[in-house]
């Protein structure tokens, strides 16, 4: 067996194991990153794709902000849309200035691994049969590299390894709670190759579902539309797609997406999920693999980074300082946002999604919603505070590259 020693044993190179990993590199601590997919799976996966200005500025910070500037879509508004009309809610106005980036998930994880790989720091990608262990006192992670046995003794680990890694339910066969929903829809999203027909997003409720317009570059859209959970994307044929988004997103100004050649497209599931705590002893969880959020709000990405953030300061102080007690606040928080942030996704799914069976009363409603919404400059702005990310907190790790 091959033995190998590290500060923090990280386990999912998603952004929150990625961006980890970086931040405490610059604190001088080390790592080592395992991912059990392979490196062109994990940068070829369409994700999210819209970057809270906290976000933005943290990866600034790390010293990942060139090719964000220079490729990155600065939006300081969104539509909503209903009746076949577009409302602009203007988030700059609204909240003194502050902004979203649109950039690819896969863009941002491109980044972090180009970062990774220009340090000594390990990053296994293609492992297998990872398990955590000895969260009490001597942490361990068990995995095989190629036909390799490999086994790495730390001092924390760091479970990042998304929604349907390992480290959630090692943790599970301990006291934490899990409280979940299901939605009774999901999201077709596609990409295609067209350029964008607006230079904003637009979230619309129509009598056929809700539809999502976005983008990624100014000749790639990016597209969603509420579907059955399970249903087979080979029912959806490219022609269906299209006729499907226009219908819902066409308004009476005769806006509508450009049609054009579709790229990739493929079906989520919705759900919201919390464990608490985030921690069971040297196990710390970030990101999808403590929360997930239905995507309406676009915040599971930028979610994960507040949690990274805050765990890189607290190893950062225990190492440097010998201080446990931002460790021990962690989980507390991390919670404290990841509700805040449940709320709202919960709310703007809500209020943009038919349910199916739904009465008439409920449709009526969320349109006497958006109307209120779209009209009350209090209502905006509280859509436009949660939506551009209320602040990270003003601590934040002093190095920068
Ligand atoms: P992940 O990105 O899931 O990364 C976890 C990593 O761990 C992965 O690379 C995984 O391969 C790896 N891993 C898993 N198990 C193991 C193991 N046993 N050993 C080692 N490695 C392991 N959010 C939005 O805001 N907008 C969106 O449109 C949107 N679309 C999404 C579409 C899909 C299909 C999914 C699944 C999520 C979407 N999200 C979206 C959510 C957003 O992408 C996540 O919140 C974000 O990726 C969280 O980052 P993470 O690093 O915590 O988890
Ligand atoms: C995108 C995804 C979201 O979940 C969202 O709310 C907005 C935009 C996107 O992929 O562009």
């Amino acid at each position: 067996m091959k033995r190998l020693r590290t500060q923090v044993g990280i386990v999912g190179a998603g952004p929150a194991g990625l961006l980890l990993g970086r931040m405490l590199h610059l604190e001088g601590i080390d790592s080592i990153i395992l991912e059990n997919r392979t490196r062109d799976y994990v940068v070829g996966r369409v994700r999210a794709g819209v970057l809270e200005q906290g976000t933005v500025d943290l990866l600034h910070q790390v010293g990942l902000g060139e090719r964000l500037q220079r490729e990155g879509l600065r939006h300081c508004g969104i539509h909503l849309g209903f009746k076949r009309r577009r409302h602009r809610i203007p988030f700059d106005e609204l909240t003194g200035g502050r902004s979203i980036t649109v950039y690819g998930q896969n863009e941002l994880v491109t980044d972090l691994i180009a970062a990774r790989l220009g340090t000594e720091q390990p990053l296994y990608f293609d492992v297998r049969d990872v398990c955590v262990s000895g969260f009490d006192s001597a942490p361990r992670i068990a995995f095989h590299l190629a036909d390799e046995e490999c086994e790495i003794a730390c001092d924390f680990i760091a479970g990042c390894d998304g929604g349907h890694g390992v480290c959630r339910p090692s943790m599970l066969a301990t006291a934490a709670q899990v409280y979940e929903r299901e939605y009774p829809f999901a999201w077709l999203g596609m990409l295609a190759g067209t350029p964008p027909s607006c230079e904003e997003l637009v979230y619309a409720l129509h009598d056929r579902g809700f539809a999502l317009f976005s983008m990624r570059s100014p000749s790639i859209t990016r597209l969603y539309l509420q579907c059955a959970p399970h249903e087979d994307i080979d029912d959806w044929s490219d022609a269906r797609i299209w006729d499907e988004l226009t219908e819902r997103l066409e308004t009476a100004d005769g806006w509508r997406p450009n049609r054009g050649r579709i790229l990739q497209k493929g079906i989520t599931g919705m759900r919201s999920l919390v464990v608490e705590p985030m921690r069971c002893g040297r196990l710390f969880l970030a990101g999808d693999a403590a929360h997930i959020v239905p995507p309406t709000g676009a915040k599971g990405l930028n979610l994960a980074v507040a949690d990274v953030q805050r765990l890189a300061r607290a190893l950062a102080k225990y190492y440097h300082n010998g201080r446990e007690d931002l460790l021990d606040r962690y989980s507390d928080e991390c919670l404290r946002r990841v509700w805040s942030v449940q709320r709202f996704s919960w709310w703007m799914t809500s209020m943009l999604h038919r349910v199916p069976d739904g009465s008439e009363f409920d449709y009526r409603r969320q349109l006497a919603e958006l109307d209120y919404v779209t009209t009350s400059r209090a209502a905006m702005t509280c859509l436009a505070e949660n939506y551009t990310g209320l602040p990270f907190d003003a601590e934040g790790l002093a190095s920068k590259s």
